[in-house]
Protein backbone atom coordinates (compact mmCIF):
# COMPACT_ATOMS: atom_id res chain seq x y z
CA UNK A 1 0.00 0.00 0.00
CA UNK A 2 1.56 3.17 -0.83
CA UNK A 3 0.94 5.56 2.15
CA UNK A 4 0.09 9.16 0.63
CA UNK A 5 2.29 11.82 2.65
CA UNK A 6 0.57 14.40 4.71
CA UNK A 7 1.43 18.11 3.06
CA UNK A 8 4.33 19.81 4.24
CA UNK A 9 4.44 22.75 6.48
CA UNK A 10 7.95 24.51 5.57
CA UNK A 11 9.06 26.40 8.51
CA UNK A 12 11.61 29.42 8.01
CA UNK A 13 14.13 28.65 10.62
CA UNK A 14 15.54 32.00 10.57
CA UNK A 15 12.23 33.34 11.31
CA UNK A 16 10.91 31.34 14.37
CA UNK A 17 9.19 33.76 16.71
CA UNK A 18 11.74 34.89 19.63
CA UNK A 19 10.43 34.53 22.75
CA UNK A 20 8.56 38.29 23.50
CA UNK A 21 8.76 39.24 26.71
CA UNK A 22 11.56 41.24 28.39
CA UNK A 23 12.05 42.20 32.04
CA UNK A 24 11.28 46.52 32.01
CA UNK A 25 12.78 48.67 34.27
CA UNK A 26 10.12 50.04 36.43
CA UNK A 27 9.80 53.92 37.17
CA UNK A 28 6.73 53.93 38.66
CA UNK A 29 6.01 51.80 41.46
CA UNK A 30 3.01 52.44 42.74
CA UNK A 31 0.41 49.84 43.24
CA UNK A 32 -1.19 49.86 39.87
CA UNK A 33 1.57 49.95 37.82
CA UNK A 34 3.52 47.24 39.74
CA UNK A 35 0.06 45.16 38.81
CA UNK A 36 0.38 45.98 35.22
CA UNK A 37 4.10 44.63 35.76
CA UNK A 38 2.91 41.72 37.44
CA UNK A 39 0.74 40.67 34.78
CA UNK A 40 2.33 41.08 32.01
CA UNK A 41 5.23 38.67 33.34
CA UNK A 42 2.78 36.22 34.71
CA UNK A 43 0.62 35.91 31.01
CA UNK A 44 4.63 35.56 29.59
CA UNK A 45 5.12 32.95 31.89
CA UNK A 46 1.95 30.80 31.24
CA UNK A 47 2.57 31.76 27.24
CA UNK A 48 6.34 30.19 27.41
CA UNK A 49 5.36 27.64 29.76
CA UNK A 50 2.77 25.54 27.40
CA UNK A 51 5.43 26.20 24.66
CA UNK A 52 7.66 23.72 26.64
CA UNK A 53 7.74 20.48 24.23
CA UNK A 54 10.36 18.43 25.40
CA UNK A 55 12.93 17.95 28.18
CA UNK A 56 15.11 20.43 26.41
CA UNK A 57 12.66 22.65 25.61
CA UNK A 58 12.35 22.57 29.67
CA UNK A 59 15.85 23.24 29.88
CA UNK A 60 15.83 26.15 28.19
CA UNK A 61 12.71 27.39 30.08
CA UNK A 62 13.81 26.82 33.11
CA UNK A 63 17.19 29.01 32.78
CA UNK A 64 15.12 31.86 31.17
CA UNK A 65 13.42 31.81 34.24
CA UNK A 66 15.30 30.77 37.44
CA UNK A 67 19.18 31.04 36.18
CA UNK A 68 21.32 32.78 38.61
CA UNK A 69 22.99 35.03 36.52
CA UNK A 70 20.59 36.57 34.35
CA UNK A 71 17.47 34.75 34.68
CA UNK A 72 14.41 37.06 34.63
CA UNK A 73 13.52 36.65 38.35
CA UNK A 74 17.15 37.76 39.00
CA UNK A 75 16.08 40.72 36.45
CA UNK A 76 12.93 41.46 38.40
CA UNK A 77 15.15 41.40 41.47
CA UNK A 78 17.88 44.19 39.82
CA UNK A 79 15.46 45.99 38.00
CA UNK A 80 12.35 46.23 40.35
CA UNK A 81 13.25 45.38 43.84
CA UNK A 82 16.87 47.13 44.29
CA UNK A 83 15.45 50.08 42.13
CA UNK A 84 12.78 50.73 44.01
CA UNK A 85 12.25 53.71 46.31
CA UNK A 86 12.29 53.54 50.20
CA UNK A 87 8.46 53.58 50.66
CA UNK A 88 7.93 50.78 47.85
CA UNK A 89 10.32 48.16 48.75
CA UNK A 90 7.92 46.65 51.17
CA UNK A 91 5.63 46.05 48.82
CA UNK A 92 7.69 45.39 45.68
CA UNK A 93 9.63 42.87 48.03
CA UNK A 94 6.45 41.14 49.15
CA UNK A 95 5.23 41.08 45.41
CA UNK A 96 8.94 39.93 43.96
CA UNK A 97 8.75 36.75 46.99
CA UNK A 98 5.10 36.06 44.91
CA UNK A 99 6.65 35.83 41.20
CA UNK A 100 9.41 33.89 42.91
CA UNK A 101 7.39 30.89 44.09
CA UNK A 102 5.27 31.47 41.32
CA UNK A 103 7.71 30.73 38.54
CA UNK A 104 9.46 27.83 40.57
CA UNK A 105 5.84 26.33 40.80
CA UNK A 106 5.67 26.45 36.93
CA UNK A 107 8.35 25.33 36.38
CA UNK A 108 8.53 22.21 38.07
CA UNK A 109 5.32 21.51 37.10
CA UNK A 110 6.54 21.51 33.61
CA UNK A 111 9.05 19.25 34.07
CA UNK A 112 7.37 15.86 33.44
CA UNK A 113 5.33 17.04 31.16
CA UNK A 114 8.15 18.59 29.28
CA UNK A 115 9.88 14.50 29.61
CA UNK A 116 6.59 12.85 28.70
CA UNK A 117 6.54 15.01 25.82
CA UNK A 118 10.10 14.14 24.76
CA UNK A 119 9.01 10.91 24.62
CA UNK A 120 6.08 10.92 22.90
CA UNK A 121 7.60 12.92 20.02
CA UNK A 122 10.84 10.33 19.82
CA UNK A 123 7.71 7.88 18.66
CA UNK A 124 5.95 10.34 16.69
CA UNK A 125 9.28 12.09 15.25
CA UNK A 126 8.45 10.31 11.48
CA UNK A 127 5.14 11.43 11.58
CA UNK A 128 5.38 15.60 13.11
CA UNK A 129 8.27 16.69 14.17
CA UNK A 130 10.33 15.30 10.92
CA UNK A 131 7.61 16.25 8.43
CA UNK A 132 7.98 19.84 9.48
CA UNK A 133 11.36 20.44 10.43
CA UNK A 134 13.59 17.86 8.38
CA UNK A 135 12.05 18.78 4.75
CA UNK A 136 13.41 22.60 5.10
CA UNK A 137 16.82 20.91 5.53
CA UNK A 138 16.89 17.97 3.06
CA UNK A 139 19.39 18.21 0.48
CA UNK A 140 18.01 16.40 -2.73
CA UNK A 141 21.30 16.21 -4.68
CA UNK A 142 22.19 13.35 -1.79
CA UNK A 143 21.80 9.44 -3.03
CA UNK A 144 18.48 8.27 -1.86
CA UNK A 145 17.93 4.93 0.35
CA UNK A 146 18.59 1.88 -1.35
CA UNK A 147 16.58 -1.24 -0.97
CA UNK A 148 18.23 -4.04 -2.76
CA UNK A 149 16.30 -6.70 -4.06
CA UNK A 150 15.80 -9.84 -1.96
CA UNK A 151 16.98 -12.95 -4.09
CA UNK A 152 16.39 -16.51 -3.17
CA UNK A 153 18.52 -17.64 -0.83
CA UNK A 154 21.35 -20.34 -2.29
CA UNK A 155 20.18 -23.29 0.24
CA UNK A 156 16.55 -22.99 -0.99
CA UNK A 157 17.55 -22.56 -4.95
CA UNK A 158 19.43 -25.69 -4.36
CA UNK A 159 16.29 -27.48 -2.72
CA UNK A 160 14.09 -26.17 -5.32
CA UNK A 161 16.57 -26.91 -8.37
CA UNK A 162 16.44 -30.46 -7.00
CA UNK A 163 12.72 -30.92 -6.48
CA UNK A 164 12.61 -29.57 -9.85
CA UNK A 165 14.35 -32.57 -11.20
CA UNK A 166 12.30 -34.93 -9.55
CA UNK A 167 9.02 -33.15 -10.28
CA UNK A 168 10.21 -33.25 -13.65
CA UNK A 169 9.99 -37.42 -13.19
CA UNK A 170 6.60 -37.47 -12.11
CA UNK A 171 7.11 -36.84 -8.31
CA UNK A 172 5.23 -34.69 -6.29
CA UNK A 173 6.19 -33.02 -2.67
CA UNK A 174 5.67 -33.59 0.77
CA UNK A 175 6.16 -31.70 3.55
CA UNK A 176 6.33 -33.09 7.72
CA UNK A 177 6.94 -31.77 11.32
CA UNK A 178 10.69 -30.36 12.71
CA UNK A 179 9.90 -31.84 16.13
CA UNK A 180 9.03 -35.29 15.56
CA UNK A 181 8.49 -38.24 17.72
CA UNK A 182 10.65 -41.13 18.61
CA UNK A 183 8.30 -43.13 16.50
CA UNK A 184 8.37 -41.65 13.51
CA UNK A 185 12.67 -40.80 13.28
CA UNK A 186 13.23 -44.19 14.30
CA UNK A 187 10.82 -46.57 15.28
CA UNK A 188 8.57 -46.88 12.33
CA UNK A 189 11.97 -46.60 10.27
CA UNK A 190 13.35 -49.63 11.63
CA UNK A 191 15.40 -48.46 14.51
CA UNK A 192 14.52 -50.38 17.15
CA UNK A 193 15.36 -49.03 20.81
CA UNK A 194 18.85 -49.31 21.94
CA UNK A 195 20.08 -49.93 18.70
CA UNK A 196 23.11 -48.67 17.92
CA UNK A 197 22.48 -47.30 14.70
CA UNK A 198 20.52 -44.38 16.51
CA UNK A 199 23.88 -43.51 17.53
CA UNK A 200 25.04 -41.94 13.78
CA UNK A 201 22.19 -39.63 14.08
CA UNK A 202 23.87 -37.20 17.44
CA UNK A 203 20.14 -36.70 18.01
CA UNK A 204 18.54 -33.52 19.49
CA UNK A 205 15.93 -34.25 22.50
CA UNK A 206 12.91 -31.84 23.56
CA UNK A 207 13.26 -31.70 27.17
CA UNK A 208 10.98 -33.15 29.91
CA UNK A 209 9.55 -35.96 27.91
CA UNK A 210 10.51 -39.14 30.24
CA UNK A 211 7.14 -39.39 31.76
CA UNK A 212 6.22 -40.58 27.96
CA UNK A 213 5.93 -43.41 26.47
CA UNK A 214 9.76 -44.12 24.30
CA UNK A 215 7.86 -43.49 21.43
CA UNK A 216 5.78 -40.58 22.00
CA UNK A 217 8.91 -38.66 22.97
CA UNK A 218 9.85 -35.74 20.83
CA UNK A 219 13.18 -34.65 19.47
CA UNK A 220 14.19 -32.84 16.69
CA UNK A 221 14.07 -34.79 13.34
CA UNK A 222 17.61 -36.21 12.55
CA UNK A 223 16.79 -36.18 8.91
CA UNK A 224 13.47 -36.02 6.40
CA UNK A 225 13.01 -39.62 6.14
CA UNK A 226 9.52 -39.31 8.79
CA UNK A 227 8.02 -38.08 6.28
CA UNK A 228 8.32 -41.37 4.44
CA UNK A 229 6.37 -42.88 6.53
CA UNK A 230 4.28 -39.88 7.00
CA UNK A 231 3.47 -40.19 3.55
CA UNK A 232 2.53 -43.51 3.48
CA UNK A 233 0.48 -43.77 6.21
CA UNK A 234 -1.81 -41.43 4.28
CA UNK A 235 -1.23 -42.68 0.35
CA UNK A 236 -1.92 -46.18 -1.11
CA UNK A 237 0.88 -47.28 -3.86
CA UNK A 238 1.73 -46.28 -6.27
CA UNK A 239 4.02 -43.80 -4.35
CA UNK A 240 6.74 -41.01 -5.92
CA UNK A 241 7.15 -38.36 -3.64
CA UNK A 242 10.27 -36.17 -2.09
CA UNK A 243 10.19 -34.19 1.21
CA UNK A 244 12.76 -31.57 1.03
CA UNK A 245 12.80 -29.68 4.60
CA UNK A 246 15.15 -28.98 7.33
CA UNK A 247 16.41 -31.14 9.96
CA UNK A 248 19.13 -31.10 13.25
CA UNK A 249 21.92 -32.57 14.63
CA UNK A 250 24.01 -32.27 17.28
CA UNK A 251 27.56 -31.70 15.58
CA UNK A 252 29.64 -28.57 16.30
CA UNK A 253 29.84 -26.29 13.55
CA UNK A 254 32.93 -26.55 11.31
CA UNK A 255 33.69 -25.66 7.25
CA UNK A 256 31.53 -29.21 6.50
CA UNK A 257 29.42 -29.04 9.10
CA UNK A 258 26.12 -27.22 10.71
CA UNK A 259 23.94 -28.58 13.20
CA UNK A 260 21.14 -27.17 11.14
CA UNK A 261 20.75 -28.59 7.71
CA UNK A 262 18.66 -29.25 4.86
CA UNK A 263 17.98 -32.96 3.01
CA UNK A 264 15.93 -33.87 0.22
CA UNK A 265 14.30 -37.71 0.71
CA UNK A 266 12.96 -39.57 -2.03
CA UNK A 267 10.43 -42.27 -2.14
CA UNK A 268 9.30 -44.71 -4.69
CA UNK A 269 6.76 -47.65 -3.64
CA UNK A 270 4.84 -49.48 -6.81
CA UNK A 271 3.99 -52.94 -7.47
CA UNK A 272 7.47 -54.10 -9.72
CA UNK A 273 9.85 -51.41 -8.41
CA UNK A 274 13.90 -52.65 -8.50
CA UNK A 275 17.35 -51.56 -7.32
CA UNK A 276 17.37 -50.48 -11.16
CA UNK A 277 14.94 -48.25 -11.03
CA UNK A 278 16.73 -46.33 -8.41
CA UNK A 279 19.98 -46.48 -10.04
CA UNK A 280 18.34 -45.28 -13.54
CA UNK A 281 16.52 -42.49 -11.02
CA UNK A 282 19.42 -41.17 -9.32
CA UNK A 283 21.93 -41.72 -12.45
CA UNK A 284 19.66 -39.37 -14.04
CA UNK A 285 18.97 -36.65 -11.02
CA UNK A 286 23.30 -36.50 -10.71
CA UNK A 287 23.63 -35.72 -14.52
CA UNK A 288 20.40 -33.26 -14.41
CA UNK A 289 21.90 -31.35 -11.11
CA UNK A 290 25.82 -31.68 -12.17
CA UNK A 291 26.24 -32.22 -16.29
CA UNK A 292 25.64 -35.26 -18.29
CA UNK A 293 29.19 -35.87 -18.13
CA UNK A 294 28.70 -37.26 -14.35
CA UNK A 295 29.08 -40.79 -13.89
CA UNK A 296 27.87 -42.68 -10.96
CA UNK A 297 29.07 -45.27 -8.60
CA UNK A 298 26.58 -47.41 -5.67
CA UNK A 299 28.62 -48.25 -2.92
CA UNK A 300 27.59 -50.92 -0.29
CA UNK A 301 25.95 -49.20 2.87
CA UNK A 302 23.61 -49.45 5.80
CA UNK A 303 20.44 -47.67 6.61
CA UNK A 304 18.31 -49.38 9.15
CA UNK A 305 15.42 -48.85 6.94
CA UNK A 306 16.84 -49.74 3.57
CA UNK A 307 17.84 -53.50 2.31
CA UNK A 308 20.21 -53.22 0.28
CA UNK A 309 21.64 -50.16 1.02
CA UNK A 310 24.24 -47.87 -0.61
CA UNK A 311 25.79 -44.62 -0.75
CA UNK A 312 25.86 -43.25 -3.74
CA UNK A 313 29.49 -41.72 -5.56
CA UNK A 314 29.78 -39.20 -8.31
CA UNK A 315 32.72 -38.45 -10.53
CA UNK A 316 34.70 -35.72 -9.25
CA UNK A 317 33.35 -32.34 -10.58
CA UNK A 318 36.65 -30.84 -10.25
CA UNK A 319 39.14 -32.83 -11.59
CA UNK A 320 36.92 -34.69 -14.40
CA UNK A 321 36.95 -37.83 -11.80
CA UNK A 322 40.74 -38.34 -12.83
CA UNK A 323 41.76 -37.92 -9.40
CA UNK A 324 44.32 -35.33 -10.72
CA UNK A 325 44.24 -31.75 -10.95
CA UNK A 326 46.99 -29.01 -11.57
CA UNK A 327 49.65 -31.52 -11.83
CA UNK A 328 48.91 -32.40 -8.41
CA UNK A 329 46.19 -34.57 -6.48
CA UNK A 330 42.52 -33.40 -6.69
CA UNK A 331 41.98 -31.65 -3.07
CA UNK A 332 38.29 -32.41 -3.44
CA UNK A 333 37.87 -35.90 -3.77
CA UNK A 334 40.94 -36.98 -2.09
CA UNK A 335 42.69 -37.57 -5.37
CA UNK A 336 40.01 -41.10 -5.34
CA UNK A 337 38.11 -39.23 -8.44
CA UNK A 338 34.70 -39.76 -6.79
CA UNK A 339 32.88 -37.95 -4.48
CA UNK A 340 30.16 -39.66 -1.89
CA UNK A 341 26.78 -37.44 -2.05
CA UNK A 342 24.00 -39.51 -0.97
CA UNK A 343 22.69 -42.26 0.92
CA UNK A 344 19.91 -44.61 -0.82
CA UNK A 345 18.31 -48.03 -0.93
CA UNK A 346 15.59 -50.45 -1.17
CA UNK A 347 13.11 -50.07 1.41
CA UNK A 348 13.64 -52.81 3.95
CA UNK A 349 10.27 -54.59 4.29
CA UNK A 350 9.72 -54.13 8.06
CA UNK A 351 9.03 -50.48 7.18
CA UNK A 352 6.04 -51.99 5.24
CA UNK A 353 5.00 -53.45 8.54
CA UNK A 354 4.79 -50.07 9.95
CA UNK A 355 2.35 -48.20 7.28
CA UNK A 356 0.04 -51.59 6.67
CA UNK A 357 1.43 -52.40 3.14
CA UNK A 358 2.05 -55.51 2.09
CA UNK A 359 5.49 -56.53 1.48
CA UNK A 360 4.69 -59.29 -1.10
CA UNK A 361 2.95 -57.13 -2.66
CA UNK A 362 4.71 -53.69 -3.10
CA UNK A 363 8.36 -52.66 -3.24
CA UNK A 364 10.40 -49.57 -3.38
CA UNK A 365 13.47 -47.57 -2.57
CA UNK A 366 14.39 -44.32 -0.95
CA UNK A 367 17.04 -41.65 -0.94
CA UNK A 368 17.91 -38.57 1.02
CA UNK A 369 20.94 -36.06 0.43
CA UNK A 370 21.90 -33.36 2.14
CA UNK A 371 21.42 -30.29 0.25
CA UNK A 372 24.38 -27.73 1.62
CA UNK A 373 26.35 -30.60 0.33
CA UNK A 374 25.10 -30.17 -3.21
CA UNK A 375 25.11 -26.43 -2.82
CA UNK A 376 28.91 -26.29 -1.62
CA UNK A 377 29.29 -28.80 -5.21
CA UNK A 378 27.62 -26.97 -7.42
CA UNK A 379 28.61 -23.21 -6.31
CA UNK A 380 32.13 -23.85 -5.32
CA UNK A 381 31.36 -22.51 -1.47
CA UNK A 382 34.25 -23.60 0.90
CA UNK A 383 32.59 -23.01 3.92
CA UNK A 384 28.85 -24.60 4.28
CA UNK A 385 28.79 -21.60 7.85
CA UNK A 386 28.46 -19.00 4.97
CA UNK A 387 24.65 -19.80 4.65
CA UNK A 388 24.25 -19.47 7.92
CA UNK A 389 25.72 -16.63 8.80
CA UNK A 390 23.91 -13.75 6.74
CA UNK A 391 26.48 -12.35 5.16
CA UNK A 392 25.26 -10.32 2.35
CA UNK A 393 28.51 -9.95 0.05
CA UNK A 394 28.29 -13.77 -0.07
CA UNK A 395 24.26 -14.13 -0.78
CA UNK A 396 24.65 -11.15 -2.85
CA UNK A 397 26.04 -14.05 -5.73
CA UNK A 398 23.22 -15.62 -5.71
CA UNK A 399 20.81 -12.84 -6.83
N1 LIG B 1 18.00 -40.61 6.11
C1 LIG B 1 19.35 -40.99 5.78
C2 LIG B 1 20.30 -40.05 6.50
O1 LIG B 1 19.93 -38.96 6.83
C3 LIG B 1 19.59 -40.91 4.30
C4 LIG B 1 18.79 -41.94 3.53
C5 LIG B 1 17.52 -41.63 3.11
C6 LIG B 1 19.31 -43.18 3.29
C7 LIG B 1 16.78 -42.58 2.41
C8 LIG B 1 18.60 -44.12 2.60
C9 LIG B 1 17.35 -43.81 2.16
O2 LIG B 1 21.42 -40.39 6.78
Amino acid sequence: MVKKSKPVEVIDLDNLPKPGYAVLKLTDFSTAALDNAVRDLLSALEQESVAVASENDWKVFRDRWMARKNGVLKQINDLWLKAAPKEFRRDVGQKVNELNSRVAEVVESRRVKGIQRSLVETFQFHDSVSAQVIPASVDVTLPGIRRPLGAEHPVIKTMNEIISVFRNLGYSVEEGPEVETDYYNFEALNFPPNHPARDTQDTLFIVGQESKPLRDRLLLRTHTSPVQIRTMEKMKPPVRVVCPGKVHRNDAPDATHSPIFHQVEGLAVDSNITFCDLKGTLDHAMKALFGSSVKTRFYPSFFPFTEPSADVQISCIFCGGKGTRDGGPCRNCKASGWIELLGCGMVDPNVYGFVDYDPAKVSGFAFGMGVERIAILKYGVDDIQLFFNGDMRFLEQFG
